[in-house]
C-alpha cells in the first residue's frame, strides 16, 4: 500500500487544463485525447503535421477544432502564432516533432509565440531510455525549451510499463505492424512480410513476456515537464527597433521606462 501511495501520480490533470483556457495541442494525431481535455477547457485545437490524421480527426469529433500544421513552423500560423493561448500541450508527439535538430528550437519559438505570458507549456513524451537516436534526456529537453526563453517549473523522467493485449493482431504483432509499415513495404511478398513480423514478435518474446504471470510487458520511458512563458520576456532586437537605433531591452524594463516618462518630476524627485 505504501508502495502504491509512493507511485502515486504526482502531475494534477489542472496542469492540462481549466475551464478558461484557450489550449493548443500538437501532434493531437486522430485527436481522442484532445476530445477529453476538452471537456475541461474554454476552447482546444489540435494541430497535427498528417492530413490523415486529421481527417479521421474531423470525422469522429466534428466539433472540435483540428487542422494539418507541421508544427516545426508553428511560427508561421498567423491565427495561432498569437501569444493569445493559455497552454500549449503535447503528449506522446514531441519526440517525434523533434526528432530533426534543424527545427528543433523553431518548433519551440512557435510554442513560445502561441501562448500568452505566463502561459504554459505541457508535455508528456519519450526520454532517453527507449532509443537514444530520437528520444531526449530530461537535460538536453531543459536546455532546449530554456534556449526558448522559457522557465522550467518541473521535469521528471520514469519507466512506465505497459502490458500489452493479447488479442490477434493486437499487441506486439499490431505494434509491429503500425510502426514498422514503411520497412514492411519494403520486402516483396506477404508471406515475407508476415515471416518478418513472426520473426520479430518471436525475439521480442523472449525479452518482453513476464515469467511471474504470463502477461506481456513493454518498457516506456517517459519525460513530462512543465514550463512557463514568462510575464516578461526579453524582446529580441527584431521586435523592438527604432528608425536609427536598435534596442536591446526587456518589456520589464519598458513598462519601467513609459512608467518613469509618464511620471511628474515631483513624483520622480520622490522615488
Ligand atoms: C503517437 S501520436 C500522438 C497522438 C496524440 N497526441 C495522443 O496522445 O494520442 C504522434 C503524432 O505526432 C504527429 N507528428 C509527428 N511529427 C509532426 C510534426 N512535425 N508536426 C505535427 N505533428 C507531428 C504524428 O502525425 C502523430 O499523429
Amino acid at each position: 500500500m505504501a508502495q502504491q501511495q509512493e507511485q502515486k501520480d504526482t502531475w494534477p490533470a489542472d496542469l492540462y487544463g481549466e475551464k478558461i483556457d484557450e489550449i493548443i495541442d500538437i501532434g493531437s494525431g486522430e485527436g481522442p485525447l484532445t476530445t477529453r481535455i476538452a471537456l475541461h477547457v474554454k476552447r482546444i485545437v489540435g494541430i497535427d503535421g498528417s492530413a490523415n490524421m486529421i481527417e479521421h480527426f474531423k470525422k469522429a469529433y466534428p466539433y472540435i477544432e483540428s487542422r494539418v500544421v507541421d508544427c516545426r513552423l508553428l511560427d508561421q500560423e498567423t491565427d495561432l502564432a498569437t501569444g493569445n493561448f493559455d497552454k500549449v500541450f503535447s503528449n506522446a508527439s514531441l519526440h517525434w516533432i523533434l526528432k530533426d535538430p534543424e527545427p528543433r528550437s523553431n518548433t519551440i519559438k512557435g510554442c513560445f509565440e502561441a501562448l500568452k505570458p505566463g502561459g504554459l507549456l505541457v508535455s508528456g513524451s519519450g526520454a532517453l531510455g527507449n532509443m537514444a537516436k530520437l528520444f531526449p534526456s530530461q537535460q538536453a529537453m531543459k536546455e532546449l525549451i530554456e534556449g526558448a526563453g522559457f522557465n522550467w517549473i518541473k521535469g521528471e523522467v520514469r519507466l512506465r510499463q505497459t502490458t500489452l493485449t493479447e488479442n490477434e493482431k493486437c499487441g506486439v504483432e499490431g505494434w509491429i505492424h503500425l510502426f514498422g509499415g514503411p520497412f514492411l513495404e519494403l520486402l516483396p511478398t506477404i508471406e515475407a512480410r508476415d515471416a518478418a513480423v513472426k520473426h520479430a514478435v518471436d525475439v521480442l518474446e523472449t525479452v518482453g513476456r513476464q515469467q511471474h504471470d504470463g502477461s506481456f510487458a513493454v518498457n516506456y520511458i517517459r519525460l513530462r515537464f512543465v514550463a512557463r512563458k514568462p510575464q516578461w520576456h526579453h524582446l529580441s532586437c527584431k521586435e523592438f527597433q527604432s528608425s536609427d537605433t536598435t534596442y536591446d531591452i526587456s518589456c520589464f524594463e519598458i513598462v519601467a521606462l513609459i512608467h518613469s516618462i509618464s511620471r511628474k518630476p515631483a513624483d520622480i524627485a520622490s522615488l
